[in-house]
């Protein structure tokens, strides 16, 4: 893995948080934009700071011709009040450039996605084969996917709590294994919980590490799509082609 790091800068203010960081590491993914690009659009709080820009940029008219791809109905709905053209994927020849965030980002650049719920989505399009850029402040960088909270699979309804007893299986021997479905307040606003829908009409499977994943990524993908009731799982392993990840002390890294 390579990395370029450009010099610190002082960022403008103490409060300048995560949530400047997000933007600058959205702004500089925006800067590989190009006029007559299709984009495949991400989905979360630091994708919306480019979906922002992009507008702004094709506003203003330094961009043209550019078309996105949208992860989430979310995304399609912000898009389309940023001004942004947009394609559905079976009508893009060709997805050039991704750009989405990221819950966390391993040291060979495999993410954990979706824990904001479009992990299908976002895999179909960003798994097409353009370049992938992840934008990241640096609280999502981590020693071992898994660490600092759920990695989401995607499930179909019919059978969920069984296929959710499956899941449970195939990670019974790890400490501190387990899993549940995700749920959400309830709309009626009664302290009630439900399930959480995703844009597909599925539920989400949340599966919690003790410590992350220490096993073989791809064996544990391999062995969670083999169930027939899973349709797809948030970690994205050799999809991102660099990851710009903004940092406190004001610098932007670009890893490789
Ligand atoms: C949504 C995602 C997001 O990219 C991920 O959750 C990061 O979100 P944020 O930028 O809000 O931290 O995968 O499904």
């Amino acid at each position: 893995m390579g990395s370029a790091a450009s010099p610190p800068r002082t960022l403008e203010s103490p409060k300048a948080t995560q949530e400047e960081l997000k933007r600058v590491a959205a702004h500089r993914a925006v800067e590989m934009v190009e006029s007559g690009m299709t984009l495949g659009l991400g989905t979360g709080s630091t994708a919306a700071h480019a979906l922002d820009r992009l507008g702004d940029l094709l506003r203003g008219g330094a961009l043209r011709g550019v078309a996105g791809v949208p992860t989430s109905l979310k995304t399609e709905a912000h898009a389309a009040r940023v001004g942004i053209p947009m394609l559905a994927l079976a009508d893009a020849a060709e997805i050039h450039l991704c750009i989405d965030g990221a819950d966390e980002v391993d040291p060979e650049l495999n993410l954990v996605k979706g824990r904001g719920g479009s992990l299908l989505r976002e895999k179909m399009i960003e798994g097409t084969g353009g370049r992938f850029v992840v934008i990241v402040d640096e609280s999502k960088l981590v020693p071992r996917l898994g660490c600092t909270g759920a990695v989401p699979v995607e499930v179909v309804p019919f059978g969920s709590a069984y296929t959710l007893g499956l899941i449970r299986k195939l990670f019974d021997k790890l400490p501190g294994f387990h899993a549940r479905l995700r749920t959400v307040k309830s709309k009626a606003g009664d302290q009630q919980e439900e399930l959480f829908v995703t844009d597909n009409g599925n539920y989400i499977v949340e599966m919690f590490f003790h410590d992350g994943i220490h096993g073989d990524l791809s064996d544990i993908s391999d062995r969670l799509l083999r169930i027939t009731g899973v349709v797809e799982h948030g970690m994205f392993l050799g999809l991102a082609t660099s990851v710009i990840v903004a940092k406190k002390d004001g610098s932007v890294e670009v890893l490789n």
